[in-house]
């Protein structure tokens, strides 16, 4: 495991963001896309690399971490109405970038075989397989939340309390969703897909995410903390923040 010390999370996303594109350059891959509060400027720095070092992803093809269950993304939708993560990747990844719809492989677990597309998609399309990860508050990565065993795969989820709590408030509370209309239920892909990455990316920064990160990065590798599953692989990168271990 690696761990990389920036002053600031700008940094340390421009730092990620080159690193993952210039790894894609002209190559076949499969990156599996986190989103999130922390990822959206490293979306924005890896969309603005790309632009200028003329990065060529045709190889690529992207796949959703996560999402939310019955949630479909409706292009009709204002911006922030719609709270599907497929929304989220086309507005802050695929359209900046003019990504291809046939390279985007969505999560949909509520249409029949949907999961089954997915893991078929996963483990059939050629290349490295990179995921890029962010970390919740509770040590969760994806919605890996804590209680998941370390050989679960791409199955529905019920989303924890506190899960709940915190992306209503981030996300669908500014958007005038009440707490009532919270989605309780998401589909995510399992430690199991995660771990068998070539690489994994992991994005963390800010005090809220000290007692996480040190649990995931020292901790008992166990399921009080999903994160510290990482720890079992070989090639995990760490992009964090000084605030983070202050
Ligand atoms: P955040 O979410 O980037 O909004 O903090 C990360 C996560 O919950 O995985």
């Amino acid at each position: 495991m690696k761990i990389r010390v920036f002053e600031n999370q700008l940094e340390a996303k421009t730092a990620a963001a080159e690193q993952i594109a210039d790894s894609l350059d002209g190559n076949s891959a499969k990156l599996v896309c986190a989103t999130g509060g922390t990822m959206v400027e490293f979306y924005r720095e890896f969309c603005r690399t790309n632009q200028d070092r003329a990065i060529d992803l045709r190889g690529v093809r992207f796949f959703n971490l996560d999402e939310y269950y019955g949630i479909e993304m409706d292009p009709a939708l204002p911006e922030g109405k719609d709270q599907s993560f497929a929304r989220y990747l086309s507005d802050n990844l695929f359209r900046p970038l003019g990504i291809d719809v046939d390279s985007q492989v969505r999560l949909v677990p509520h249409r029949e075989d949907g999961l089954e597309q997915y893991r078929t998609e996963l483990a059939c399309s050629g290349g490295e397989l990179i995921t890029i990860l962010g970390i919740g508050k509770n040590g969760h990565i994806a919605f890996n939340e804590p209680g998941t065993m370390i050989e679960d795969s791409i199955r529905v989820v019920n989303l924890s309390e506190g899960t709940i709590i915190d992306n209503y408030k981030a996300n669908f509370e500014a958007f005038g969703y009440s707490f009532d209309e919270m989605p309780r239920k998401a589909c995510t892909i399992g430690p199991r897909e995660i771990l068998s990455s070539n690489r994994i990316i992991v994005l963390c920064f800010g005090k809220t995410k000290k007692h996480a990160f040190e649990q995931a990065v020292f901790g008992t590798i166990d399921a009080s903390c999903p994160a510290s599953y990482l720890q079992t692989h070989e090639n995990v990168e760490w992009y964090v923040d000084s605030a983070l271990l202050r």
